[in-house]
């Protein structure tokens, strides 16, 4: 476990945005390359954070009982380079790398595969990443408040399939809630899964005071923010001779892009949206409120 604290630049605006991205899978054949480019070139001009959730490569080799020769193409030393390349593309505004199962199983093999990619960035670009480790808690310290996040690849899936499309969806969030209960923070977010959540909080509206003014305004009561980070890896790919795992199950199909966490000034988070490849924004989740 990781416990590190980040500066979240707001300059003059009301708010800013922190990305969360996960199981990039680099040396699958699946692995969606264009996307993965276009969001990491996205994050270098906007100068916005963004944290990597893990599962960065794919990491598996012939002696593997997953290895199959049609979805792993490359050599580890090629997926750890390329791995490298991507995250030094937007190296100045990572916060972080967390491990996920797949560097995790293979370093048992070979050493550190996220220290290696770290390192590699640094060698070339000169920026120091964070090795977040299997799980954080990162401090969001914002200029009139700070926020708590506890972040990490975790393990859980949610391939429901009984009831209709808006149970299944509230059944994903409480094994979500459910999932991440023991841990405290105002934003809790897991990966692996390749299926975005996005389980809003419930809040009730207080009378405060905001500098010399009293406002009326949500504060979180019942649940906090926890999401799900989707993937750049595609299920259903046009390109395959041979399908994957995932589409050999018929598993659902998923969005490719990102989780963008919207920030006030004071660590308020107004709404939590899912970020399509393109760039464009799917779905914008606001909090629950109860006035
Ligand atoms: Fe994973």
């Amino acid at each position: 476990m990781r416990i590190v604290e980040r500066n979240l630049e707001f300059g003059k605006s009301k708010t800013a945005n922190v990305n969360f991205t996960a199981c990039w899978h680099i040396g699958h054949q699946a692995m969606h390359e264009e996307g993965l480019d276009l969001m990491l070139k996205g994050f270098k001009k906007k100068k916005e954070p963004w944290v990597q959730m893990g599962d960065v490569i794919e990491a598996i080799m012939p002696y593997d009982p997953r290895f199959a020769v049609d979805e792993h193409k490359v050599t580890l030393n090629n997926e750890i380079e390329c791995a490298t390349d991507k995250v030094s593309m937007a190296a100045e505004t990572c916060w972080g790398i967390l491990v996920g199962n797949h560097e995790a199983k293979a370093s048992r093999q070979v050493g550190d595969i996220t220290e290696t990619i770290c390192n590699g960035v640094k060698r070339g670009t000169g920026v120091q990443i964070e090795h977040l480790s299997n799980t954080c808690f990162m401090d969001i310290v914002c200029p009139d408040g700070s926020s708590k996040g506890f972040f990490a690849h975790g393990a859980m899936t949610a391939n429901y399939r009984s009831g209709d499309a808006g149970k299944i969806e509230e059944n994903r969030k409480t094994k979500l809630r459910n999932y991440l209960r023991k841990f405290e923070a105002d934003l809790k977010g897991i990966a692996h899964g390749h299926r975005e959540i996005i389980a809003e909080p419930m809040d009730e509206e207080k009378l405060g005071v905001r500098g010399d003014k009293s406002k009326r305004r949500p504060v979180a009561v019942i649940e906090p923010w926890c999401f799900a980070a989707p993937s750049m890896f595609k299920v259903y790919d046009e390109g395959a001779s041979m399908g994957n795992y995932a589409e050999m199950q018929l598993y659902d199909p998923t969005d490719l892009g990102w989780i963008q966490v919207v920030y006030e000034r004071d660590g308020y988070i107004p709404c939590i949206r899912l970020m399509l490849e393109d760039g464009s924004v799917k779905k914008e989740i606001v909090p629950r409120i109860v006035s």
